[in-house]
């Protein structure tokens, strides 16, 4: 028997939910939130789809029940608030690493084996201090913003390409922020061809540009953080894991000398598969990259070192 947890049922914790069942990826997904009867009334709504789309997983609602969820194969943290219009993801740590943290361990008492999938936003540094402070291994702890940048990546080479988004490769390493992400463009294709044989210097720059703003551009939209893509891209790395997929997914993850850092989690691509992150992938980057990585580095690093002036690690 399979089970997921998902911590917080706002709109990304419940999309990811919703995903996890639609899609049957484990037998009994649980969502846990500290507002009273909202996950237990999203997971009965949830549960009322299940005969219309034809799912098994049962969906479970608690308020801040952690034995509920206990021996969960993988936890999900999606709590703390979100970015409004004009704000960083950055400056939420000072709310959202205090939720995490208490989240983090009240998750470890009842799932001490569990893989945990950080969601939650500045999501790098979260991930960071999830490591920190549980004292897993790294291998079982992974944020999920590499699936969703890159998702949103091949998103807008389709847009430019005129193409289904499915016949488009493309990976987006760094920190999941406006300034710290990577999108490869270099080793992107289409049909497994470059795609600076179909798009112009120009169009490709504008796809990555596009890419780096996404979910700020969303915030703006729709005055919150954007939660279907972030949801359904935690469900995807939940799903390599459960299903032991070894699928390479772009993951943040911490790093011990692999692509010149250490003592930080970041976006690069790894194997993700029964055993959390089974392999980090070291890609050849050209100098440029390189100089985009390192500088990402020590953009996280600085978030990073917010976490120790609050006594957070
Ligand atoms: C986003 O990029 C929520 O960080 C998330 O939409």
């Amino acid at each position: 028997m399979s089970k997921v947890t998902v911590v917080g049922a706002g709109n990304v914790g419940a999309t990811c939910a919703n995903v996890l069942a639609f899609n049957e990826v484990a037998d009994e997904v649980v969502m846990l939130d500290v507002k009273e009867g909202v996950s237990e009334g999203k997971a009965m709504d949830m549960m009322q789809t299940a005969q219309l789309l034809g799912f098994d997983t049962t969906v479970v609602g608690c308020t801040n029940d952690y034995a509920k969820t206990a021996n969960s194969d993988v936890v999900v943290i999606t709590s703390g608030i979100p970015r409004k219009p004009g704000m960083t993801r950055e400056e939420l740590i000072g709310v959202n690493a205090g939720i995490v943290k208490s989240v983090a361990g009240n998750i470890l008492k009842y799932s001490p084996d569990a893989i945990i999938v950080v969601i939650s936003n500045p999501m790098d540094t979260m991930t960071y201090l999830s490591l920190k402070s549980l004292g897993l291994p790294k291998n079982k702890i992974i944020g999920m913003g590499g699936a969703l940048d890159s998702s949103r990546f091949k998103y807008f080479l389709s847009q430019a390409l005129g193409c289904n988004a499915n016949e488009v490769e493309g990976m987006v390493i760094g920190g999941h922020g406006d300034t710290t992400m990577i999108p490869l463009a270099r080793f992107a294709t289409y049909k497994g061809l470059p795609v600076s044989n179909f798009l112009s210097k120009e169009q490709i720059d504008e796809v990555v540009k596009s890419t780096m703003v996404g979910g700020a551009t969303l915030t703006g939209l729709l005055g919150t953080s954007a939660w279907y893509a972030p949801g359904a891209a935690g469900a995807y790395v939940v799903e390599s894991i459960i299903k032991n997929q070894k699928k390479m997914i772009p993951s943040c993850v911490a790093l011990e000398g692999e692509y010149g850092q250490s003592d930080i989690c970041i976006g690069v691509p790894a194997i993700i598969g029964r055993n959390g992150v089974e392999k980090i992938v070291e890609i050849e980057l050209n100098a440029e990259e390189k100089e985009l990585f390192e500088k990402s580095a020590a953009a996280v690093r600085k978030t990073n070192d917010v976490l120790a002036e609050m006594n957070a690690i």
